[in-house]
């Protein structure tokens, strides 16, 4: 067995349930907009803590916040040290994305340079991702900041599964939180997502975005459902997520920890869902960068971000997927 190889968040204890939630789908011959796709948007209710709407992908939840929220032609700020997605999805709505440099310890926005950023471009938006799996450390200031000036707060929360700070959950501190189940996330539906927002018109505004705006199109949409087999893969991952996020914490504290002192370190009350354990020494064995090259220099926008660029520089990836097979006492431990 090569530990260091990727690893999909999925429990093979869970095949057989599985199988008979497909057969349930087969049965009833409603492959889309069913009672699994109702099923995992409650389940996913449940862990996150708000009203939930799944989509085909992350995009699909993105694309409906920013549609809701009216970002086209408005200034949206947005980290540099992000996947692409978070740029380009703001560029597809019309938004215009100024970039906003990180920290160095927690790799996600600076509040510092948010704050100097929002005065300078007076956004209508921001998009807050927590990268790597743990909670943005200054999600509070930012937080509270865009509560007093005015400004939508949207969380990307694509690598957040199983993160929370004092039990509080990703994509509950702004307007609406965006996550993704593509292939490589903590727990993953092959691909799909998830809106989740304490704004019960938003929700119903993008149940209709996802489904070209029926019934009345007197709103934008397209095709952005899940189907019922994606669904069931999202019902049984949600159940076991606080079981890998355990099983993950066990193995980073018991194995990790000690051999990399130069690491995130996580504050008080944060746990980490450790979609990837971040160190900033080389390593022999890393799974690499989570990004390469900070979205400011890939989309060519004239910005200094020397946190984003020493980010991009300094940091590496331990190798930790779930193998509950490999250490079933952890699971025992966790519980
Ligand atoms: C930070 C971030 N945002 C957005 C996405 C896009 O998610 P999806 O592929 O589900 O559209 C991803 C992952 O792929 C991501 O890592």
């Amino acid at each position: 067995m090569n530990f260091d190889a990727f690893a999909i968040g999925f429990d093979h204890r869970d095949r057989e349930r599985l199988h008979a939630l497909w057969d349930e789908a087969i049965d009833n011959e409603q492959w889309s907009d069913g009672p699994l796709t109702r099923a995992f948007e409650e389940a996913w209710s449940g862990w996150n803590g708000l009203p939930a709407l799944s989509t085909s992908s992350w995009t699909g939840a993105a694309l409906a916040a920013f549609e809701y929220f009216e970002l086209r032609g408005r200034t949206v700020l947005c980290p540099s040290n992000t996947f692409m997605a978070t740029p380009l999805a703001l560029q597809a709505a019309g938004a215009s994305v100024q970039f906003v440099d990180c920290n160095r310890d927690d790799l996600c926005m600076s509040f510092e340079d948010f704050e100097r950023k929002a005065r300078e471009h007076k956004p209508r938006a921001a998009v807050l991702v927590h990268i790597g799996g743990h909670i943005a450390f200054e999600v509070e200031q930012i937080a509270a900041f865009c509560r007093d000036e005015g400004i939508v707060l949207l969380e990307d929360c694509a690598h957040a599964h199983g993160a929370s700070l004092h039990g509080k959950r990703a994509g509950t501190w702004g307007d609406a939180g965006l996550w993704s189940f593509a292939a490589t996330k903590t727990i993953s539906t092959g691909e799909g997502g998830m809106l989740v927002s304490r704004h019960p018109e938003l929700i119903e505004f993008a149940d209709r975005f996802r489904n070209y705006g029926k019934p009345d199109y007197t709103q934008p949409g397209l095709n952005y459902r899940l189907n019922e087999f994606t669904a069931a893969l999202g019902i049984v991952g949600t159940e076991r997520l606080d079981e890998i996020t355990a099983w993950k914490n066990a193995i980073a504290r018991e194995q990790l920890d000690p051999q990399h002192p130069n690491r995130v370190h996580l504050p008080e009350g944060m746990v980490s869902g450790y979609y990837k354990y971040i160190v900033f020494d080389p390593l022999e064995r890393s799974t690499g960068k989570v990004y390469d090259e900070p979205c400011h220099r890939v989309l060519g926008h004239h910005v200094d971000l020397p946190n984003s660029d020493w980010v991009a520089q300094n940091h590496w990836c331990a190798p930790l997927y779930y193998r509950p097979a490999e250490r079933p006492a952890l699971l025992a431990a966790s519980q």
